[in-house]
């Protein structure tokens, strides 16, 4: 991306202005006329939607048609496993679980032990990347997915459907082309330059429209899979983006592993939450005086910000919060106690239902009836 700010599948960094990227990428912003279409194919809104977290998309509106024709469409998403997930990981798959409660879709959920394995920048073994992908999918069957209608697969473990699929996208792509795309250099391992391909495949996994929900940073993989699906017999797949959760840290860049002070994991102890909030990058002034006589920034505190994109799904309750901080009659410390309490009961919650998806592990990866015909199935 340009001058000061990167967005690649590999990298985010910098102050990242979303209205250029959606230039830059050239995806669509999600108007008003085609929010509330969604919202009212949906039959309720979402906060995510109506405060533009999901602010960009490609042939949204084309899965809303085949929606109300009756054809109806399928959801793919996925997460690279190499590591613990944050709390900006799975709020994508949240909503993901909203879409298909709301429009009855079958989910595929991609877990790519076989490309963390590939950015050799990671230092990750195979064995490592395969270990995660089955602590992530604890993590991701904790969300709540139908098990009927959601199949869970790694790709090292499922890659034998996949392969002939993959093949077919693979001889379609040059080198050139994802060199361009991706940024890829001669020093780059090979098992990159193929590995798009396996990422493309899941999209094509019914003969009728896809819908991805994802951050916006996967969309070079879309506008590869645009470019060749037709011509395979498939649908151009349709896609609904997301901005990033701020770092904790303050509002540049996107919260990573590196710099672990940035994120909360999902598995991390009370008072480590409490701490990591508690330092939180602030919109407030320098001491309480002046905070009461000048009042916050909420733009720029992580602790609004945070309650925004997902924290207190509220409006009216969110308004208050944020002219009462404009107004200096919220401290900075108030406001982070009001989202830790949010993050603490979030947290616990989630972790009591990822202790019973250790016993619906095998449902969502093969017994469900998604799974099971996914299993069955060798693409022609
Ligand atoms: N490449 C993604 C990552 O590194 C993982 C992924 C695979 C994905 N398929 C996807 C993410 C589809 C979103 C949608 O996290």
């Amino acid at each position: 991306m340009v001058d000061e700010f990167i967005v690649t599948p590999w990298r985010v960094e910098g102050k990242i202005d979303y209205a250029r990227l959606i230039e830059h990428f050239g995806t669509s912003p999600i108007d008003d006329e085609l929010l509330n279409r969604l919202i009212r194919d949906a039959g309720e809104k979402h906060h995510l939607l109506t405060r533009r977290i999901f602010f960009s998309h490609r042939d949204l509106d084309k899965v809303l048609d085949d929606w109300e024709s009756g054809k109806g469409f399928f959801l793919y998403t996925g997460r690279g496993p190499s590591g613990p997930m944050h709390i900006g990981h799975i709020i994508p798959f949240y909503f993901t679980k909203w879409l298909q409660d709301r429009f009855k879709a079958n989910v595929y959920i991609q877990l790519t032990d076989d490309e963390k394995f590939l950015e050799e920048e990671r230092g990750l073994t195979l064995e490592d990347t395969r270990r995660w992908a089955r602590e992530n999918a604890l993590d991701i069957i904790a969300v709540g997915f139908d098990p009927d209608r959601t199949f869970i697969f790694q790709d090292t473990e499922y890659i034998r459907n996949m392969y002939p699929l993959a093949l077919k996208v693979a001889r379609k792509i040059n080198f050139s082309w994802v060199r361009a795309v991706f940024g890829f250099d001669m020093q780059t391992n090979i098992g990159m330059s193929f590995y798009p391909a396996i990422q493309v495949v899941p999209s094509l996994f019914e003969r009728r429209r896809c819908l991805i929900p994802c951050a916006i940073d996967q969309d070079p993989y879309w506008r590869v899979q645009r470019d060749i699906a037709e011509s395979l017999g498939f649908y151009k797949t349709a896609a609904i983006h997301s901005k990033f959760l701020p770092p904790l840290t303050g509002p540049v860049g996107k919260m990573s592993a590196s710099r672990p002070e940035s994120a909360i994991y999902l598995h991390e102890d009370e008072k480590s939450i409490r701490k990591k909030i508690w330092k939180a990058y602030s919109g407030g002034q320098p001491t309480a005086e002046l905070h009461r006589k000048l009042g916050g920034n909420p733009e720029i505190d992580v602790a609004f910000q945070w309650l925004y994109f997902f924290f207190e799904p509220d409006d009216v309750k969110l308004k208050k919060l944020e002219e009462d901080y404009r107004a200096g009659k919220i401290l900075s410390g108030e406001m982070k106690l009001i989202l830790t309490e949010k993050v603490l009961k979030f947290i616990e919650e989630h972790r009591a239902r990822r202790e019973e998806a250790k016993e619906l592990l095998h449902l969502y990866m093969y017994d469900g009836e998604l799974a099971r015909e996914m299993w069955r199935k060798i693409h022609e």
